[in-house]
């Protein structure tokens, strides 16, 4: 193969891998195959620049600095749309009819077929492409002229550099550049981390990145496209008839086209895309403001039309703004679950987003200072999808200001009239310190437990919809349990009883001085407190991995929580596991291990624990370690959990070999361990680490704990085992397991390998090179699995 074909090889196949990756969602090669051929095709471009054509995917990394936007004129306009400002139904209903009317349909005639799709708010791009490949990119401007912005389009992955199937001599297509949510979200919070400046919204941030003149900047915001029209069009001939059978068309050439999109007929179709839009707005991964409709036949289209600068074709139906004016009347703190002090802005309620807000976070000090939003301010307040309300931005212009001394008569000097905000020194709710530490953007409260508002959030965690489930405990009964002392700790809870909640009940009416009808009326209301003591009753079966959830350890969510209950099986092992052993479960790393440890290692938890099990709650699903386990409590594994110093798995691996057994390795002395056969820096280390009596105790422990489980775990290939009874055959070569690793985790849970393939094979494991076994296995039909898939099936 010449270089040349080699490059034209490697640039189909990345694109295509970019294409499935990117649009597609649905990688058919894992990430490393990519980047692999990547490197391979930058080599040949360096060795042969000739080779370096308008497609290639290394033009996406970002070229030299631009000197400004070249004009680009556009053949054929970039018109908007008219908007119907009417958001209720009647918007809908008020487009079909000027349609039915510009048509001269009668009641009649049938109903006309639109194609309603979502209005993306981001920025309208042009891209054209000759004979399949990307020459240009422009924004839209005034309509007529824009702005050329190839480079910085190309960065964006889900945009094709050359087009799938037989694309047009010369194609225009027209769409929106936009920022999904989670890309903007983990942008802000990346500046954030730095303390640099964090972007407004996910359309300005859009926009600002496509107008870059650095793409090498522009390529770390990370963009995306839908392709929603067509521009300059030349020698398709068989153009389809309809808008949606060109959107078609257009995902076919590789463009991503959004998915939420409908044929719909008449009025009352538009009406019930619109309904059922606004319904999944929230859970959309990008933000929308409206739906745009537009008549299908494109015989009807031209049909009707101009008027101005706006088609008379298509109207954008809005919904409600996601984004308000609104004025800031207080700034408070909050105390979280973990002692976060965070800053809140009050606000006189505004109608945002689909809901009231009055509160709207400012995330942490730094936010507020650089932000410098104070009372009396007027600000922009945002609410997309289900995030948290929060204070964009302040408008400065508004800010309420006094006058004072110095000024002349025609200048009169003048300063705001609220100072900066500043965070409290002290925790607002128990007035502990507030401490913030080196590099953290977050100020904690120092009052752990003995802050009520720490209490009050873990209790609320506790009995959380996803935790214990406690129905009936509502926000104002924990409040009032905490402050008035009936419950201290989470194990409080099991303990309450009927008189309890009543005299609480009493104390905060009184505190609150309210008289509740009932009692006006000489009763005493005990239904409500019968429920919530029924309720608390009810949660004390949770499931383990429930319970783990529900103690609110950092760090410890939800799938993590599962991973413990399913490996250690019973709250008493993970209750007593060390980081090593922890370390070693799937998807837990060092921090997540230490947090847990850390978490069990405090006499105040074990003691609210063991209050938990004394009350009588106790996990349902409890059962002996997992059979998993066995492989995981291979000395090398959790010797290299450890991760002690310099010592590689190799080095670990050595180690083992010269038959150095845990214990032994605890007990070391300097000397032995200066005969262990590792090189000197290695040694030291070693030597270092073991003068920590603690670290050797730790190793002590761990091997205890290590024998204890092998004695307790059903028997490698026992009947239980989860394959036991299937055969596996292994061939070729696994990315990373060696045959013999492959081996030892299949039987570990019961399976059988075995050296040929026959009808009675239950699985082909094929790895790279893989022969004459694979043929075997695909003629008899036999699932063929790659390493991957080996791992997920022992999962
Ligand atoms: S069609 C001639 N479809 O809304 C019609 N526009 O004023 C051309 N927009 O800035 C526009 N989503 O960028 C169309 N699905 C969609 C759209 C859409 C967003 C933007 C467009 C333009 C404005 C229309």
């Amino acid at each position: 193969m010449t270089p040349e074909q080699r490059a034209a090889e490697l640039r189909d196949l990345l694109n295509r891998y970019a294409h499935e990756y990117y649009v597609l969602d649905l990688p058919s090669v894992p990430d490393a195959e990519y980047d692999r051929l990547f490197r391979e095709l930058e080599a040949l471009e360096l060795a042969h620049p000739a080779l370096k054509t308008l497609d290639s995917p290394t033009l996406r990394v970002g070229a030299g600095i631009l000197p400004g936007f070249t004009p680009v004129v556009h053949a054929v306009p970039m018109l908007s749309i008219r908007t119907e400002t009417d958001v209720t139904e009647n918007g809908a209903f008020a487009f079909d009819a000027s349609v039915r009317r510009e048509l001269g349909l009668g009641a009649d005639d049938p109903q006309v077929e639109y194609a309603a799709e979502l209005k993306f708010d981001g920025l309208a791009m042009s891209l054209r492409y000759v004979d399949g490949l990307l020459v240009q990119a422009a924004t839209r401007g005034d309509g007529t002229t824009g702005e050329d912005v190839t480079q910085n389009i190309r960065t964006i992955r889900q945009i094709p550099l050359r087009l799938n199937g037989n694309p047009p001599a010369l194609l225009e297509v027209r769409g929106e550049v936009y920022m999904r949510r989670d890309d903007f979200e983990a942008l802000n919070a990346r500046q954030r981390e730095r303390g640099d400046k964090t972007f407004v919204n996910p359309r300005n941030t859009a926009a600002g990145a496509v107008r870059q003149l650095d793409p090498a900047l522009a390529a770390q915001r990370p963009l995306s496209f839908f392709a929603y029209g067509l521009g300059e069009v030349a020698g398709w001939s068989g153009m389809p008839a309809t808008h949606s059978g060109l959107l078609d068309a257009l995902a076919g050439f590789g463009f991503p086209v959004c998915v939420e999109r409908d044929v719909v007929l008449g009025g009352a179709g538009l009406v019930d895309f619109h309904r059922r839009m606004r319904e999944r707005r929230d859970a959309l991964p990008f933000d929308i403001d409206g739906i745009v409709y537009k008549v299908n036949a494109l015989v009807l289209q031209r049909e009707l039309g101009f008027r101005t600068r706006e088609p008379r074709w298509a109207v954008a139906h809005k919904y409600p703004a996601q984004e308000a004016l609104t004025t800031v009347e207080a700034i408070n703190v909050q105390v979280g679950r973990t002692g976060a002090i965070t800053p809140v802005a009050r606000l006189a309620p505004v109608f945002v987003g689909g809901v009231t807000v009055t509160n709207a976070t400012l995330h942490n000090e730094d936010e507020v200072r650089r932000k410098d939003v104070r009372v009396g301010d007027t600000v922009i307040v945002r609410r997309a999808g289900d995030v948290i309300p929060e204070v964009v931005s302040v408008l400065l212009e508004q800010r309420p200001m006094d006058e004072v001394v110095g000024g002349d008569m025609f200048t009169p000097a003048l300063q705001p009239r609220y100072s900066a905000f500043e965070l409290p020194k002290a925790c607002p709710v128990c007035g502990s310190h507030v401490v913030r530490e080196e590099g953290e953007a977050i100020a904690r409260c120092s009052g752990g437990l003995f802050c009520s508002a720490q209490r009050k959030e873990a209790i609320r965690h506790f009995a959380g919809r996803r935790m214990m489930d406690i129905e009936g405990l509502g926000e104002r009964y924990i409040d009032n349990l905490v402050e008035l002392d009936y419950v201290h700790g989470i194990a409080d809870l099991y303990t309450l009883t009927l008189d309890d909640l009543l005299a609480m009940k009493r104390r905060a009416d009184e505190r609150d001085g309210v008289v509740p009808e009932t009692v006006l009326a000489g009763k005493v209301a005990t239904r409500w407190a019968e429920n919530l003591i029924a309720g608390i009753a009810a949660s004390k079966h949770p499931p383990l991995a429930r319970l783990l959830f529900a103690l609110g350890i950092r760090h410890v969510g939800e799938s993590t929580a599962k991973t413990l209950a399913d490996w250690l099986g019973s709250l008493a092992l993970v209750r007593r596991a060390p980081a090593a052993l922890l370390r070693v479960l799937p998807d837990i790393g060092n921090a997540v291990a230490v947090s847990i440890a850390d978490f069990f290692s405090e006499p105040k938890n074990q003691q609210a624990l063991d209050a938990l099990l004394a009350a009588g709650v106790a996990p349902a699903d409890e059962h002996a370690p997992s059979a998993k386990l066995r492989t995981q409590l291979d000395p090398l594994v959790l010797l290299a959990a450890l991760a002690i110093p310099k010592l590689t798995e190799t080095r670990c691996k050595q180690l083992l070999e010269k038959g150095v057994t845990l214990p032994a390795l605890a007990d070391a002395t300097a000397e032995q361990v200066a005969g262990f056969g590792l090189p000197a820096e290695v040694t030291s280390a070693l030597q270092g680490w073991l003068t920590d009596p603690a670290q050797a105790a730790q190793l002590h422990v761990l091997d205890a704990l290590r024998n204890e489980l092998l004695a307790q775990l059903p028997e490698q290939s026992a009947a239980e085992g989860m394959l036991s009874g299937k055969t596996f055959v292994l061939t070729g070569t696994l990315p990373t397991l060696s045959r013999d690793e492959a081996a030892a985790m299949i039987e570990a849970v019961g399976g059988k390998v075995s050296g040929s393939v026959s009808k009675k094979t239950h699985y082909v494991v094929a790895g790279e090179a893989a022969g004459s076994k694979l043929a075997k296995a695909e003629e008899l039909g036999v699932p063929v699995l790659d390493e991957d898939g080996l791992r997920a099936l022992l999962m």
